[in-house]
């Protein structure tokens, strides 16, 4: 579709651009929130480091990627956006992208899959140099049904523990065929995205979509890396008792000393009244679960595929579904139980609230940003291989948080570096 702006007419395909002002505002809002995104914009602008760089960007369509893809175009890049999910965007936002700061959009709230894709497909049409990705489904577009436009890409970056668990694998299978930074990997992302981003978003979204009281409720958590951490940690601070599942044993072991219940999902199953899975794979709650829950159960997802939750082993054993709530579904089942699906099983923190808050996604998209503009540099001389992001950038990123966090930290002093780069000293 072409939109009409006031200055020229950008492509896009957004619900509605009279949306457009609510979303600048709260692209506004959430920028007071990223302080070290905003320096690297301010440094972007003056010394344009992407300057004509085509970017194609497949990432949530919130607030907090408006500034990252306006960081990017302030350094000379030109982006075109599409969704990473279907259910993640805020209207209002890509309204605002597309009419207020002429970034091409492809992005609807609740968007088909024949729509999800032809958004992918109409952000690789803008022949881009470099990709982003949250979930590497703009990748795996590219490698499987775009193969003629990958002569132009020379790198990418990836933003979640998904997509680059699927793109090491393509790297593997000799499929991957340009460079990849996995952003996830970075310790200023997923120590703090993960952990805190992911354990304060999804109670919210949880919470906005049931209205539920935390206090006192048994919270089956499956999953014990960064984001599962992360939601037990801000579970039990909201006075629930916290239930963990894993197959890992390290990660079950964490947990137990954690000071969580660790047990399997078919004995946790029997006793919980919140599920929330974050595990990275397939039906980690499945028909067996669904066979023995407790009337009322509210189950949610806050992996980044909606594979997590067997849903059609819960649609084919009820009788009656209907819609309660915004992003509630009911199942009654044959036995009369009732158990309560959020979101459709897509990621809850993006589909029922906004998605992680803008100050840990400063940290996460001051990576994204720093490693386009290293791809630009060094994108050449790297081999179609997931790359980490350079440690430079990652101590940079945690420099620049906590300056504007106004924390100060000590140095270590010549005799202290001399001892840690030495063995001789001993007792
Ligand atoms: N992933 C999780 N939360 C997000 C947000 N607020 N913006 C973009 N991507 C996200």
């Amino acid at each position: 579709m072409k939109t009409k702006t006031k200055t020229k007419a950008v492509r896009g395909d957004v619900k509605d651009l009279a949306l457009a002002r609510d979303g600048s505002l709260r692209i506004e809002w959430a920028a007071r929130e990223m302080p070290v995104l905003r320096q690297i914009r301010e440094r972007f602008a003056r010394e344009k480091p992407l300057k004509g760089v085509r970017l194609a960007a497949c990432l949530h369509v919130t607030t907090e990627t408006a500034n990252l893809v306006l960081a990017l175009r302030d350094g000379g890049a030109e982006v075109t956006l599409c969704a990473s999910n279907p259910l993640s965007t805020q209207d209002d936002t890509a309204a605002a992208l597309v009419a207020d700061h002429g970034i091409p959009t492809y992005a609807i709230k609740g968007e088909d899959t024949e729509t999800y894709y032809r958004h992918i497909n109409a952000v690789l049409d803008a022949k881009p140099r470099i990709t982003l990705d949250d979930g590497a489904d703009l990748v795996s577009t590219l490698l499987t049904n775009r193969k003629e436009m990958l002569n132009g890409v020379t790198g990418g970056c990836e933003e979640t523990t998904t997509g680059v668990i699927r793109l090491r694998s393509m790297a593997k299978e000799g499929r991957l065929r340009y460079p990849i930074i996995a952003v996830n990997d970075a310790d200023t992302k997923h120590f703090f995205d993960n952990r805190y981003g992911t354990g304060q978003s999804t109670l919210d979204g949880i919470t906005r979509a049931t209205n539920v009281l935390w206090a006192g409720k048994r919270v089956v958590i499956c999953g014990y890396g960064w984001c599962g951490r992360g939601v037990a940690s801000r579970a039990r601070g909201m006075g629930s008792h916290v239930v963990v599942t894993e197959v890992d044993p390290i990660r079950a072991l964490e947990a137990a000393m954690d000071g969580h219940e660790v047990m399997p999902i078919a004995e946790a199953a029997r006793t919980g009244d919140i599920f929330i899975t974050l595990t990275g794979g397939l039906n980690a709650i499945g028909k067996g679960a669904f066979e023995v829950m407790k009337d009322g159960a509210i189950v949610a997802n806050s992996g980044h595929f909606n594979v997590e939750i067997d849903i059609a082993s819960l649609e084919a054993m009820a009788e009656t579904k209907r819609t309660v709530r915004q992003y509630v579904e009911e199942y009654a089942l044959e036995d009369g139980r009732k158990v309560y699906l959020l979101g459709e099983g897509r990621l809850i923190n993006l589909a029922a609230a906004e998605g992680h808050p803008s100050a840990v996604m400063d940290m996460s998209f001051a990576n994204q940003a720093l490693s386009v503009e290293y791809l630009v540099h060094e994108g050449k001389n790297l081999e179609p291989q997931v790359y980490p992001v350079p440690k430079e950038i990652d101590q940079e990123v945690g420099r620049l948080k906590l300056r504007a966090m106004g924390i100060q930290i000590d140095k270590l002093s010549e005799e202290q570096k001399k001892y840690l780069s030495g063995w001789e000293m001993g007792t």
